[in-house]
């Protein structure tokens, strides 16, 4: 394989994963995803974080020839989810002398998850590890996004391994660096992978991000994705704006029907937001679109305008499966409409009405309930609804 060299002695060590269907079992990626680790070869050689167990054999194979056959001497585990801790074991086979480095909370987990107790090195903020020419500090980053998690930053080169933070869904196809790839085609990746895996630790991101602000950084090395050594700004201005709430004038639309109704009443107030000169417009169907994209979508933009039909009593199925994500993720800071249609006693409006409590995002106007198909009286306040949020969005 080529040797990529983030500088003299420090190399790229990832694989990418074009085969899995769902990262985490959970979040489709149709683009792929990478695991990257890095490599610093030195008077002593760390290694910092590991890959995906699928890929081992091929890991320990470019570690030996990076290595020269010498032995590697320290792990740094910036982070135990086993997509970076999978070939952990099989290191500590090959090298029974590494020894691990990271955070108390570190080591609680190798024990539980992997069964090591020795050969351990606790580090804390600011703790050095001398490697050679090299140097390797620490800083925690707790729950962006496990308990454990912790940046290491080489203070000659002035890298800093982020862990799962500035991560990206998406292979590296070919191009590694960020200068060496269209980042148009990671922006939508970049994004799910921050809303989803982290979003719901914004305010540990925001704590995070005020520590890397006093390290002098020249290139962010996380475990997924680009390595950004030349627009750091466009990384570190997106993960301001996420994990701040920031969000554009703009609107998500979505809703569960089956029949029909309840989408005809999103087609109504879609229409009035564009009238009323609102551009940004997304308006999805519960049950198809996967909840990863909506959720992105909600931290793109301000307005979230939710509908449902009513199904034995309750919200319909997909739309309570997204709800309940939303109000985990605890996102604030958004403008929120409701609508529905029901036949009998309703269930969709009403449940909707319980979330909106929850969620504690400001209601534009009043939840607009349809009996069947939509008629004149409630074609009016879906109007209404609509340009409640445009007077909002567009002031
Ligand atoms: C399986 C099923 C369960 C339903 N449960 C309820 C209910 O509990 N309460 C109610 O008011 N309407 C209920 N309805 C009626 C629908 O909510 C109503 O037909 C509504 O107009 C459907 O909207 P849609 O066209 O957007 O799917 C149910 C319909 C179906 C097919
Ligand atoms: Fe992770
Ligand atoms: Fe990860």
């Amino acid at each position: 394989m080529h040797q990529v060299n983030l500088a003299e002695n420090i190399f790229y060590l990832g694989f990418n994963d074009r085969k899995t269907h769902l990262f985490e079992n959970l979040w489709p990626i149709p683009h792929g995803v990478s695991y990257n680790s890095y490599l610093i070869v030195d008077e002593k050689i760390a290694l910092i974080d590991t890959v995906e167990r699928n890929f081992v054999d091929q890991y320990l194979e470019q570690i030996e020839i990076l290595t020269n056959g010498r032995k590697v001497d320290y792990l740094v585990i910036n982070h135990m989810e086993p997509d970076h801790s999978g070939a952990l074991k099989a290191v500590v086979a090959k090298y029974p002398d590494i020894i691990l480095v990271g955070n108390k909370k570190t080591f609680d987990m190798v024990a539980n998850y992997y069964k090591i107790t020795k050969n351990t090195l606790e580090v804390y903020d600011e703790s050095e590890l001398p490697l050679g020419k090299h140097r390797l500090t620490f800083a925690t980053t707790p729950m962006v996004h496990w308990p454990e998690t912790m940046v290491s930053f080489e203070m000659t080169e002035k890298i800093l391994f982020t862990g799962d933070a500035f991560g990206s869904f998406g292979t590296l196809d070919g191009g590694i660096f960020d200068d060496e790839l269209n980042l148009d085609h990671y922006e939508e990746e970049l994004m799910r992978y921050f809303t989803n895996i982290v979003g719901k630790y914004c305010p540990h991101t925001q704590r995070a991000l005020k520590k890397i602000e006093t390290l002098d950084v020249k290139m962010l090395a996380a475990t997924h994705g680009p390595i950004w050594r030349s627009n750091l700004k466009y990384i570190l201005d997106r993960y301001e704006n996420w994990s701040s709430y920031t969000t554009d004038p703009g609107a998500v639309i979505v809703y569960g029907s089956m029949y029909g109704n309840t989408e005809k009443m999103a087609e109504v107030i879609a229409r009035q937001l564009a009238i009323r000169g609102v551009k940004n417009i997304r308006v999805y169907d519960a049950s198809k679109t996967h909840a990863s994209y909506i959720i992105s979508d909600i931290f793109k933009y301000k307005a979230f305008i939710v509908g449902s039909a009513a199904y034995n009593n309750e919200l319909f199925p997909s739309v309570e499966t997204l709800i309940t994500k939303i109000e985990h993720m605890g996102i604030k800071n958004h403008l929120l409409g409701i609508f529905g249609s029901f036949g009998w006693n309703g269930g969709g409006v009403k449940n909707l009405q319980k979330f909106a409590e929850n969620i504690k995002w400001e209601l534009a106007y009043e939840p607009v309930e349809e009996k069947g198909t939509l008629k004149a009286d409630k074609f009016q306040q879906c109007i209404d609804l609509a340009n409640a949020i445009a007077d909002r969005l567009m002031d």
